[in-house]
């Protein structure tokens, strides 16, 4: 839209974007909180899901969500701030990059299936706390959770080479 053409130019022409772009450290220093705060993220997350799955059942699923869960949102006031600033130095051309857009659409998704794995199948986790497998909803939902960071991992990724 030329509308939202403009605007991504207008924000590719503020000086926090020229510096983004032109300064010699600023973008790498940027790509790497990124990097630390989604390895936290993704990393926290999965380790959570594995449990789910049934690794290391002696394990209080509760307890480790409610350890690894609370670094997995930290991690994301790293992640997001990071991910729009990488974003403001090349905003017209991320926008029409099918591997950026994909990749917002697998956040949403991964952010949704988190939401709904909390809302239906974590209710009960008390029944399958320890050594009992998770009922086969909340193993869906653990599978999908891997696929879908995986798929947002591979995506950003892939913004440097499309
Ligand atoms: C939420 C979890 C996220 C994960 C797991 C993730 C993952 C990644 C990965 C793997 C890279 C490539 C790093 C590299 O090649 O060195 C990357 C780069 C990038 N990410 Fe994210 N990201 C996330 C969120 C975001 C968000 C919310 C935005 C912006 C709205 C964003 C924007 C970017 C940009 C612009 C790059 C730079 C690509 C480049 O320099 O080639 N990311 N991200």
């Amino acid at each position: 839209m030329a509308g939202d053409a403009g605007m991504l130019q207008a924000l590719a022409e503020t000086p926090l974007s020229v510096a983004m772009r032109e300064g010699a450290w600023l973008y790498p220093i940027v790509e790497i909180v990124h990097i630390a705060g989604f390895a936290v993220l993704v990393g926290s997350v999965v380790l959570f899901d594995l449990r789910v799955l049934g690794w290391a059942r002696t394990l209080p699923v509760a307890a480790l969500g409610n350890h690894l869960l609370r670094w997995a949102l930290a991690s994301v006031l790293l992640v997001l701030p990071a991910g729009l600033l990488l974003f403001s130095a090349h905003p017209v051309e991320l926008a029409n990059n099918p591997a950026f857009i994909l990749k917002l659409v697998l956040i949403a998704l991964a952010g949704l299936n988190a939401l709904a794995f909390h809302m239906l199948p974590y209710r009960s986790v008390a029944g399958w706390d320890r050594d009992h497998a998770a009922p086969p909803l909340a193993r869906c939902g653990a599978a999908l959770s891997i696929l879908l960071w995986l798929g947002v991992i591979s995506c950003g990724r892939l913004l440097a080479y499309l």
